[in-house]
């Protein structure tokens, strides 16, 4: 397969409905409908979640429409939630239209068709959910990298000293169980750095002020969880799912969470952040920014943006390194190691010298996402192209990119559903490396304050690969089934 050729008429598309394909691909209407209004929004809801599943739902749509953008209802939906009606993007050529900023708009699209109380964000409308072409977004975006470029300091050694006791946890309840849920210890070690990295302080220290002790995680997890509650599936097994699926559906998936229910455990979190914040604080004051908004920004963009999307990708990581072959853990170890002999300890050039860490890296985020779906509005009239028809689509139009299959798109990706931790090295694999669009952009581009690319990225790349870069420079293979590990083994010397 010519991936290579593939891979470049990924970033050529028309620009707007006046002008016709310009290669010639054949005009077709959306396929797909939404039905009846209520019935058919519900319908889709239930597919989703419980007769279908994800993706199984999208899948089957790509095959029964022959195509990779079609009309759906989204979740949550009616009666208590807006409009659901959505247009789906599964491959990389159409998704593409969601960074441009010409052609969409992103006002309060970041959870999708809703937008959870402005209470959980003390009544701003915070980052993610501005349009870069309001004036706000590049302030406060300015704000988020400054905050990121404060914490490069803290990143190295406070990561290895998270990722030390989570080691130590890991190897004390295999001993005492023979295996241990290794993401109990990772999630308290990697909220502690994120915090830590961020404000200076730690959350969990009985000294700080206004700390959040031990129940730093869950007070966080509550606050993330709520927003999305809408949206979230409950895996449950077949017959319960039969009995209790629409159920849920008309009890739980219906209603926002209210605030009020949250509201203690929201001011434990906001208490935390305003005792700790100051001399970042200071840093909002010199860009103009308000010292409210700034902080509510922050408690958003440190907690749910990247503790949760952090708390969501590093398991997986674990997990899926935890199940490669032997002989690839040995192989991945010896980089590791060599790279840091080569460079004086574990330090960002020694990241640097291990390509393999990287690509095994990316592939896991090439295959879990961990924002699935990303939302924008057609600006004006469009023609969006995927690889075989070009679809007319009018201003005000939902898109909803379905990052998981865009990243499977088996037109860019050889056996796309295979993890295949070498995929992105050498010359063919490297022009692969901006297919991968976990940050709502190209791996290769560069977040600014004029596009929607997560602020994070690179900091989030980076202790990705500290992270497997950190277990194998201590051990030489782990093992793990699901959510638990079964074996961790040292290097010899
Ligand atoms: C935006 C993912 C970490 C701050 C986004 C978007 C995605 C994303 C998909 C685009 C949402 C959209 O517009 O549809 C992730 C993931 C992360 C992560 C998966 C971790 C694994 C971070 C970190 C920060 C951050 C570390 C900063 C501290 C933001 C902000 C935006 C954003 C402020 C909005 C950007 C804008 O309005 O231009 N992130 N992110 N994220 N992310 Fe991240």
């Amino acid at each position: 397969r010519a991936v290579s050729t593939d891979v470049q008429t990924v970033f050529t598309s028309s620009d707007d409905a006046t002008t016709s394909t310009s290669s010639g691909l054949p005009l077709r209407d959306v396929p797909g409908c939404y039905g009846i209004p209520f019935v058919g929004a519900f319908w889709d809801k239930m597919a989703t979640y419980w007769f279908e599943g994800m993706p199984g739902f999208h899948e089957n749509r790509r095959v029964k429409y022959n195509s990779t953008v079609y009309r759906m209802n989204t979740v949550p939906g009616p009666p208590f939630f807006p409009d659901p009606r959505v247009i789906v993007l599964l491959d990389q050529k159409s998704f593409q239209t969601l960074f441009d900023m010409d052609k969409v708009e992103k006002r309060d699209v970041f959870t999708g068709t809703y937008v959870p109380s402005l209470e959980f964000t003390g009544g701003y409308r915070v980052l993610p959910y501005l349009d870069p072409s309001e004036e706000k977004h590049a302030l406060l975006k300015t704000f988020c990298f400054e905050v990121l470029k404060s914490s490069g300091k803290r990143v190295f050694p406070e990561f290895h000293s998270a990722l030390s006791d989570v080691f130590v946890a890991w190897e004390a309840g295999l001993k005492k169980d023979g295996n241990v849920k290794f993401n109990q210890a990772l999630a308290q070690a990697t909220l502690r750095f994120n915090i830590k990295a961020f404000l200076n302080v730690d959350p969990t220290d009985p000294n700080v002020e206004a700390n959040m002790g031990k129940d730093a995680v869950r007070i966080v997890n509550l606050y993330n969880l709520a927003q999305i509650f809408p949206t979230v599936a409950f895996p449950l097994s077949l017959p319960a799912k039969l009995f209790l699926g629409p159920l849920i559906e008309l009890l739980l998936h219906t209603f926002p969470v209210p605030f009020l229910l949250l509201k203690p455990n929201y001011d434990k979190l906001l208490a935390f952040f305003r005792a700790n914040s100051d001399v970042l604080l200071d840093v909002a004051e010199t860009l103009t920014l308000d010292r409210d908004e700034a902080l509510h920004n922050l408690l958003f963009n440190t907690v749910f943006n990247s503790w949760g999307g952090i708390n969501f990708l590093f398991p997986q990581i674990v997990k899926t390194l935890g199940s490669t072959s032997i002989v690839f853990q040995r192989e991945l170890s010896a980089e590791v190691r060599r790279a840091i002999r080569e460079n004086g300890g574990l330090n960002p050039a020694a990241l640097r010298a291990m390509p393999r860490v990287e690509s095994a890296v990316l592939e896991v985020f090439r295959l879990h996402p961990p924002v699935p779906f990303q939302y924008a509005r057609a600006k004006k009239d469009l023609i969006i192209e995927s690889h075989d028809a070009a679809f007319r689509v009018k201003k005000g139009e939902m898109l909803a990119g379905f990052n998981t299959l865009a990243c499977k798109d088996p037109k860019v990706f050889t056996d796309p559903e295979v993890y295949n931790p070498d995929r992105f090295l050498g010359e063919e694999g490297q022009k692969l490396v901006q297919c991968v669009l976990w940050s709502n952009g190209p791996q290769t581009d560069t977040p600014s304050i004029y596009n929607k690319q997560c602020p994070g990225k690179n900091f989030i790349t980076t202790i990705a690969q500290l992270l497997v870069a950190e277990i194998y420079s201590i051990y030489e293979t782990i093992s793990v089934q699901g959510d638990t590990l079964t074996a961790l083994q040292r290097h010899s010397a």
